[in-house]
């Protein structure tokens, strides 16, 4: 009988467990760098945590199911909704911001593809309660860092970045209703994939005019072009606004300027791309979002996020704004591997101990125990072998240092250790086993 993995789950051999490590330590560190805390919540959620708040996108992909109980649940197919109850249930007992990261894995029912799988790792980082736009630049920094940390730069990374409320404001000057403006959105969403006809056609489903449709969709690709913010302002002033409408647009080019200002501060202006096609599919955001892509913009998102400013209240009924992002393991690893940059050094043993049987193995695992307790990664053949195998497969192994113990070695109570990198041996007298070891390390470290 053959049991295969499922569709879309991967299995980590240790080569592959190595990566992801190297991974999920890179994204850990970064998080650490701009004092985020650690979090996680259950692989299983209700269901009704995402009907509704994730939007219809990842419910048409979740993997639902009824449990024993009779209780309709998902697995998480992202953090987001999970993270919003858990602030929003101790929000008043929170110190503000709160700055929260998590790593772990998700679920989505979707064909497998490049790019897409149906189990995948995130790596969540989310501020909540700080309204001002220092806490989007704070997060796109972290974004830009979070890929700095594998040594990609700007020629093989972009953030695209883009306003729902721009979007939200010009589709309201055009005298849509908030139902509308939403499905609109959702067009937007998929337009660069689905093609113009395809973008039209949608337009036409909620609008229900031909020109209406062609005209929006002339408005839409002006705004789709834009890449500055003197070119947003001659896209507001080519709309009729009325001046209630022309007030809203002067305090979110304010926000706009800060926002760009704060980035510029941080240093990562130069992964930025003003792209008001990103809205992101999800239902839940309401200002800034952006969008991680490979440098041509070429493939799926290396990451999404953004503003959402109403979910935790939604959930929980605590006020509490918030901006996140999630980057996905499965994109990144597409990308390092094109890039070159998955050559994660092998981990290898500190010591390997030559033994010559049974008597010197007495010594021997009682020196190995006490090398391990320090922390060396210290490694011997559960059986006697010969002597020639055993150096052999030390080599294989690609260990630092060998250990001899012969007999002569213990009669003479010394250490006799080889440098396997350098082919030389030393003799040095069994009275302080970590003395040792901690100058064998040290002298390596400087040749
Ligand atoms: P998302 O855009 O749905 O956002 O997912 C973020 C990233 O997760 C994507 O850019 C992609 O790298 C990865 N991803 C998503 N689906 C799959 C899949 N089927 N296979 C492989 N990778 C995938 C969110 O999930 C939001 N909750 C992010 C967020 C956090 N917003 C605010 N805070």
């Amino acid at each position: 009988m053959k049991f295969d993995t499922l569709p879309g789950f991967r299995e980590f051999y240790p080569q592959e467990c190595r990566r992801r490590n190297f991974i999920f330590d890179n994204w850990r560190r970064v998080a650490k760098a701009f004092n985020f805390k650690e979090y996680d919540s259950p692989v299983l959620e209700p269901l009704e945590l995402y009907v509704e708040k994730s939007g219809e996108e990842i419910v048409g992909q979740l993997f639902n199911f009824e449990d024993r109980g009779g209780r309709a649940v998902a697995l998480r197919p992202e953090m987001t909704p999970s993270l919003a109850r858990l602030v929003g249930a101790k929000a008043n007992s929170l110190k503000r911001p709160i700055k929260w990261f998590s790593i772990g894995e998700h679920y989505r029912y979707e064909r497998p593809q490049k790019g897409r799988l149906r189990a995948f790792n995130q790596f969540n980082v989310d501020l909540l309660g700080e309204p001002s736009v220092s806490a989007d630049a704070e997060l796109i920094a972290l974004l830009a860092e979070s890929l700095k940390a594998f040594e990609l730069t700007n020629s093989d990374f972009m953030i695209r970045l883009s306003d729902r409320t721009v979007w939200i404001l010009l589709l309201s000057a055009q005298g849509l209703s908030e139902t509308q403006t939403h499905s609109i959105l959702g067009v937007i969403d998929k337009m660069e994939r689905a093609g113009r006809d395809a973008t039209l056609s949608g337009l036409l489903k909620v609008l229900n005019s031909d020109s209406a449709a062609e005209d929006l969709l002339q408005g839409i690709e002006a705004l789709a072009k834009v890449r500055d913010l003197a070119q947003l302002k001659e896209v507001f002033k080519s709309f009729d606004l009325s001046s209630d409408l022309q007030e809203q647009i002067e305090n979110r080019l304010k926000d706009w300027a800060d926002l760009l200002e704060g980035l510029r501060l941080r240093g990562v202006e130069p992964f930025i791309q003003i792209d008001f096609s990103i809205v992101r599919g999800l239902a839940y955001y309401t200002g800034f979002v952006f969008e991680a892509f490979e440098a041509s913009g070429a493939g799926r998102a290396l990451a999404g996020g953004g503003r959402y400013n109403d979910l935790v209240k939604k959930l929980c009924g605590q006020d509490l704004p918030a901006v996140g992002f999630a980057i996905g393991d499965v994109t990144l690893v597409d990308l390092l591997e094109e890039k070159g940059r998955l050559a994660i050094p092998e981990d290898v043993p500190d010591f390997i101990m030559i033994i010559g049987g049974e008597a010197e193995r007495a010594v021997a695992l009682s020196d190995a125990a006490v090398l391990r307790s320090s922390g060396y990664q210290v490694e011997y053949p559960l059986k006697d072998i010969g002597f020639g195998k055993q150096f052999k497969e030390a080599d294989q192994k690609g260990a630092r240092f060998a250990i001899i113990y012969g007999s002569d070695e213990i009669e003479k109570n010394i250490l006799k250790v080889r440098d396997l990198q350098q082919g030389t041996e030393t003799d040095y007298p069994r009275t302080n086993l970590l003395e040792f070891a901690e100058i064998l390390f040290e002298d390596g470290e400087d040749a």
